[in-house]
């Protein structure tokens, strides 16, 4: 089943064809006049100018092939040479009723499912979370969910920061603090990592201590691994905690130790290649190409000290996806600043062989400002801990739902529920509402109101819906054939229409700003159509049954693309 804005492209392309044009000159987009047309062809003035002929003639012989096509009300010719296509309300009917009856809500999928790796979050064992890690978290979450329902089979991976000089840094701080092992908690790990590392940057002595106890661990040294094992799991259970407060799932928890193992023969395979060459003392791949802007540096494989590095786990860990997942695709949804190691691994992986080359793909994305434009930070100057980050957001939900008077009947348990769904909602919405390239500014008073294009509106606008339904389960009316007449009910069904063309768009782009667009539309649309149209106190049956399925349908649609975003409805507010 296709969608109506696809199907008419196919016609028109076939009457570029028969008139001896290129078919591709047949795309159909929306009408950029709604009050004119609901779709537009805009190949004719491109035909033309290709054929040096004159764009309204072509226009118009097109046109006229189009005129017999039973979907189309009116197909009309304007400026120099657009086709404007207006829809029969019977083919908008007839599309909203597939779409109703479709579980997937009109959305396709993809011929040919591949083996996907989402890589993303990208927590590490002692140093919390910040706001860094929430865009990687929401972004990743997303095209998860994304990928997943077009029928890819995806692994949604942390990537655990769990080995390297981080570790070593912690063996050395803990061991001169005198923690036992036992006792070590995350708030002491927290404590000791932060001037650890500030130290490190600025007593060689201390680096190189921190660097030793690095190679050691993953030498194997046993004192050290017990206390690395601690590390790990306090670290782990309260990132987790973090990760499910903001419903973000991981199918996969492996850490970049968990490659360890492959390392030695990896780098006697790259040894084997030829890529390895000695730097002094230590171990690099040379990624540098033929026409690149500026020298892109070597990927670091072993330190002097003999340490494995941030970049050799990632490239064990391409080998790894491949040999136990058989990964076709890996996305690295991590910040735009990461844009070299990426690209310094993947070229690695490529010359190596262990990806097909362009199957390593870098997700970037902006940052999160504050109000200066620089990388949020709290008052105090510090960067903002993702912890505290959820809180205040639930916070400012609870005070908004008391501000709009909502969910004040509700026990107590369900209303906290509530809050946190309205403050992911928000955080979610605001991060994914722009492309992921944009960097944007913080703003929770904007990201939690109920109204304009925040999360808290669309869920809002969803449990309207569900309430509407629920008072027309309760008076017995049901919902029936969809029929089509009303202005209102015709946008409806063109935006029902459009969740295809926005999922494709999301996919293809890896961006999820397309799906929240979409949502945001079919909101609005939905919000006017429900102005104009009364849906209980319809004036017959058979429009009252229509008008409940469009309802039924929107609402379908509605969760299934704030679902897609990470955002799940509540019952009720
Ligand atoms: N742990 C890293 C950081 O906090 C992010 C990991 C991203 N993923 C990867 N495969 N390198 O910066």
């Amino acid at each position: 089943m296709s969608d109506l804005k696809s199907a008419l492209g196919e016609a028109a392309a076939a009457a570029f064809a028969a008139e001896g044009l290129p078919a591709d000159y047949g795309r159909v987009v929306p009408s950029d006049r709604p009050e004119l047309a609901d779709f537009q062809c805009n190949g004719a003035l491109a035909a033309a100018k290709a054929a040096r002929a004159n764009p309204r003639d072509i226009a118009g012989r097109v046109a006229q092939r189009l005129r017999a096509d039973p979907r189309l009300a009116s197909v009309e010719i304007a400026g120099p040479g657009f086709i404007n296509l207006r829809t029969s309300d019977a083919a908008l009917a007839e599309r909203a009723e597939a779409v109703a009856a479709d579980e997937r809500a009109g959305a396709e999928q993809v011929a040919e499912p591949r083996r996907v790796v989402v890589d993303y979050g990208g927590p590490n064992v002692a140093k919390p979370m910040h706001v860094g890690h929430l865009r990687a978290s929401i972004i990743g979450e997303s095209l998860k969910r994304l990928f997943r329902f077009r029928g890819d089979q995806v692994w949604g991976d942390a990537h655990f920061g769990d080995w390297g000089f981080q570790m070593g840094l912690l063996i050395v701080a803990v061991g001169d603090e005198g923690v036992a092992p036992e006792t070590l908690t995350l708030e002491d790990l927290e404590r000791l990592y932060p001037p650890a590392a500030a130290r490190a940057k600025a007593e060689p002595d201390y680096r190189d201590r921190a660097r030793r106890a690095t190679a050691e661990l993953q030498g194997g040294r046993e004192d050290y691994r017990a206390l690395w094992r601690r590390f790990v799991e306090v670290s782990r259970t309260a990132l987790q905690r973090e990760f499910a407060a903001l419903d973000v799932r991981f199918d996969l928890w492996k850490g970049e130790s968990d490659v360890d193992a492959l390392i030695p023969g990896m780098v006697a395979d790259l040894q084997a290649k030829g890529l390895l060459l000695d730097d002094q003392g230590a171990r690099i791949v040379r990624v540098a190409q033929e026409g690149d802007k500026r020298e892109l540096p070597p990927l670091l494989v072993i330190s002097s000290e003999g340490s494995a590095m941030y970049g050799t786990t990632d490239l064990a860990t391409v080998l790894d996806r491949k040999q136990s997942l058989g990964a076709q695709l890996t996305l690295y949804v991590i910040d735009q600043r990461q844009a070299d190691h990426i690209e310094q691994v993947s070229r690695a992986a490529y010359l190596a062989g262990y990806a097909e080359p362009g199957s390593l793909e870098h997700i970037g994305f902006g940052t999160m400002n504050g109000v200066d434009g620089k990388p949020f930070k709290t008052r105090e100057g510090g960067v903002l801990k993702l912890h505290d980050l959820i809180e205040t957001a639930r916070a400012k939900a609870r005070e908004r739902l008391q501000e709009a008077d909502l969910g004040a009947d509700l026990p107590a348990e369900e209303f906290e529920s509530i809050a946190r769904q309205v403050g992911v909602a928000a955080l979610k919405f605001a991060d994914l509402s722009a492309f992921r390239g944009t960097s944007y500014i913080f703003d929770l008073d904007r990201f939690t109101s109920f109204e304009g294009k925040t999360g808290p509106y669309l869920l809002y606008q969803a449990v309207r819906v569900k309430s509407l339904l629920r008072k027309a389960k309760g008076e017995g009316a049901s919902s029936g054939r969809v029929r089509i007449s009303e202005p209102a009910e015709r946008d409806l069904a063109l935006i029902l229409d459009a969740f295809e063309g926005a999922l494709s768009e999301a996919y293809a782009k890896r961006a999820p700003h397309a799906i929240a667009e979409h949502a945001y539309r079919l909101a609005q649309t939905f919000s006017r159509f429900y102005a104009a149209c009364p849906v209980l106190g319809a004036p017959d049956e058979a429009t009252r049954a229509s008008r409940l399925r469009l309802a039924e349908t929107v609402l379908r649609q509605l969760e299934l693309s704030l679902e897609l975003l990470g955002i799940t409805v509540p019952e009720r507010m």
